[in-house]
């Protein structure tokens, strides 16, 4: 089976500083590295890693080819990432020695996908294939009620958080996954607490607390410990623990399974400085994050 993805494609420009900056600070980097990032490509780059067949759907600018080249090279399915006249989506990332980040994006191509293109790339999938979607692109309602209309799982990463974003993809949901703060913003917003959404599985990541996962048909809540490490760069860690547990679900890994493999290469991405180009493979993910 294989994972759809349409998502976002930034250039990253991480910039490790001493402490994130305050309104009118000016800051100096102790260094400063450019990577493949946006939630969509770190997304596709995970599950790749975790063995998964991948299909990116999204746009890059005419600057854009560096992107799509180490897409494919990390193993995702580059035929539906189309160039358009727009620029590259980018990243702004700081960094600071505990591992917090500030992100400024400029959406840019991400933003100017061709509703054609996301039509024409899911007409090719199959009953039983995953759809993901976040919120750093354009048409996501459409492609989540197309992928409901086609029986696919539809997989939602609620990031960045936008409460009409939400509300609109909630019905065509088999699958969600999101953040303390995320989940806090949702209930607010619908008065609806994780477990009770009209989602199958629903996945709250709580940080240096775990995990916590929602199964709302039947009920039951399971916890997820979190593996203790010392992070130095949290920076798409959550976008490699979502990659990682579709991946899992994909490959046919009971859900706790996947949960407790996608954790693990989360916590070994947060020791590592960098987004998609730094996601452990699985090889990595059996060995074990460094303690
Ligand atoms: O979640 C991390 C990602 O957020 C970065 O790669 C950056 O591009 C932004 O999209
Ligand atoms: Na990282």
């Amino acid at each position: 089976m294989a994972i759809w993805n349409l998502g976002s494609i930034n250039a990253d420009m991480i910039y490790r500083v001493p402490h994130l900056p305050g309104p009118g600070e000016t800051l100096a980097a102790t260094s400063y590295a450019r990577f493949l990032g946006g939630k969509g490509a770190n997304m596709s780059v995970a599950a790749a890693r975790a063995a998964a067949h991948v299909r990116h759907i999204g746009a890059v600018g005419p600057d854009g080819g560096w992107a799509v080249e180490r897409l494919m090279e990390y193993g995702v399915d580059t035929r539906h990432i189309r160039s358009v006249e727009v620029a590259t989506g980018h990243a702004i990332v700081a960094v600071e020695p505990g591992g917090e980040n500030q992100i400024v994006i400029y959406p840019g191509a991400n933003r100017a996908i061709p509703e054609a293109l996301i039509q024409a790339a899911l007409s090719e999938a199959g009953a039983g294939d995953t759809l993901l979607i976040q919120n750093e692109t354009n048409a996501q309602v459409l492609a989540a009620r197309l992928g409901r209309d086609l029986g696919l799982r539809v997989a939602y990463a609620a990031a960045p958080f936008d409460a009409g974003a939400v509300r609109a993809v909630l019905p065509f949901l088999d699958f969600l996954i999101l953040n303390a703060v995320e989940a806090g913003q949702l209930e607010a917003a619908t008065g609806l607490a994780p477990g009770v959404l009209p989602v199958r599985d629903v996945i709250v990541t709580l940080g240096a607390r775990g995990a916590r996962h929602f199964e709302t048909v039947s009920g039951e809540t399971r916890e997820y410990p979190a593996i203790p490490v010392t992070p130095v760069d949290t920076t798409g860690a959550g976008d490699t623990l979502t990659g990682y547990v579709l991946a899992g679900l994909d490959r046919g890994l009971p859900m706790a399974q996947a949960i407790a493999q996608a954790m693990r290469a989360a916590a070994i991405m947060v020791t590592r400085h960098g987004t998609a180009d730094v996601i452990p493979d699985l090889k990595d993910v059996q060995a074990g994050p460094p303690v």
